[in-house]
């Protein structure tokens, strides 16, 4: 069982392959995209497991490899990365009309499109993410970026693929708590804007993070859908896909106050900051407090964190999460934009919160 959605942007506009097995299937997809020979960058992790089986899809296609292995890690992530990433790819030989394939996670994805983005004023590039998290967020909408001492992502640009290629059977050597980070995100989908799918999750949640291919494949796919919409409707970030930041505000000062470490992954930061955002939601008087504890359990039944005290080690101080929370790109003229909610389903975009709420938040 296959889908595939579609990402309306006009000349730019791509598909979004979901499915098991489709990694055998790859050169088939991206021939009509590619020449006789691409630049495949991966990362040392991946290449082990999965390099191999793409190489040889696209030698049945008529098409060349040239693997590029990078460093597993979000350090790759960085000016040093991408500088050896940009003279990798320029000594591949890829042409300007040409194609870049990124096989990986986020910092696969987001480092290759944004190599991809400046290279030769511009290169196309295809992304067949691995990770749940890439799969259902990163791989798609393309924002490109890498980290600097200031602040991560705060480097990079929109540059859209050519293709997604998401094979959820690749998700079964993924390590566990990888998997359970990454089904945060799809949690968000369902606690901003589906609260049918959110139901199917707690119903059904469990199937996926057992590994059930068709599970799988329905929680990408629908992600998927719900993020191509978004993004059709605003490329650029000036309206409603800010409402995929459910929970980043609060979790990127999470994820920054414990030195983005290994004591917090993204996506955990990302299921924290969701049950904070119904929280606060709660306390203002705009969310019932009982989808506040619908959220909480179906984070902890998913063996996902829900509160600040399910962090290892010592507990981040308000004001120091407070000062990391003010650097969010998403601020303007010094106020915090959070996303907030309306019950399960109903997210929103405001800067209008008093800050003595989030302190008590943060706090609690
Ligand atoms: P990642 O790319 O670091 O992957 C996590 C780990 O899993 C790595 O060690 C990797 O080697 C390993 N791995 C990947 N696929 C595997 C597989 N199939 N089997 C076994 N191991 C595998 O991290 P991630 O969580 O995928 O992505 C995080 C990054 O994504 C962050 O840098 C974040 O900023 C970025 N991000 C970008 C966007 C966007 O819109 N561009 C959105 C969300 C997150
Ligand atoms: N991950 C948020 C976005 O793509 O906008």
């Amino acid at each position: 069982m296959s889908e595939k959605i579609s990402v309306g942007l006009g000349a730019r506009s791509y598909d979004i392959h979901v499915g098991a097995g489709l990694l055998a299937n790859a050169g088939a997809l991206l021939a009509p995209h590619a020449g006789k020979r691409v630049p495949v960058v991966t990362d040392a992790n991946v290449a082990k497991l999965h390099l191999d089986a793409l190489v040889a899809s696209l030698k049945n296609a008529g098409i060349s490899a040239h693997p590029i292995v990078v460093p597993a890690g979000e350090a790759t992530k960085s000016f040093a990365g991408l500088e050896h990433l940009c003279t990798a790819l320029l000594q591949s030989g890829v042409e300007r009309g040409g194609l870049i394939v990124a096989l990986g996670g986020g910092v696969i994805g987001d480092l290759t499109g944004f190599a991809a983005g400046v290279l030769k004023r511009g290169i196309e590039f295809a992304q067949i993410p691995t990770t749940l998290l890439a799969q259902v967020d990163s791989s798609v909408g393309g924002k490109t970026a890498i980290n600097t001492s200031e602040g991560k992502n705060l480097v990079g640009l929109f540059h859209q693929p050519r293709i997604v290629i998401a094979d959820v059977g690749l998700l079964a050597t993924l390590p566990p708590r990888e998997l359970r980070a990454g089904y945060a995100e799809v949690v968000k989908y369902g606690a901003l804007g589906d609260a049918d799918f959110f139901a199917w999750l707690e119903a059904h949640g469990a199937e996926a993070l057992g590994g059930d291919s068709s599970a799988l494949t329905h929680i990408v796919a629908h992600s998927c859908r719900m993020k191509a919409d978004i993004v059709a409707r605003d490329e650029r970030e000036t309206g409603d896909r800010a409402l995929l930041n459910l929970g980043h505000t609060f979790g990127h000062g999470l994820e920054a106050a414990t030195g983005y470490s290994d004591r917090l992954l993204h996506g955990e930061g990302v299921a924290i900051g969701t049950a904070l955002a119904f929280r606060l939601s709660a306390r203002l008087g705009l969310s019932p407090s009982a989808d506040t504890d619908r959220i909480e359990r179906h984070l902890h039944a998913a063996g996902l964190p829900a509160a600040i005290s399910d962090i290892a080690g010592p507990r981040p101080g308000v004001d120091t999460l407070l000062g990391h929370m003010a650097h969010d790109k998403k601020a303007r003229d010094g106020k915090l934009t959070f996303v907030l909610v309306r019950g399960i389903g109903h997210a929103f975009v405001t800067t209008d919160v008093p800050v003595e709420a989030v302190r008590e938040i943060l706090a609690a």
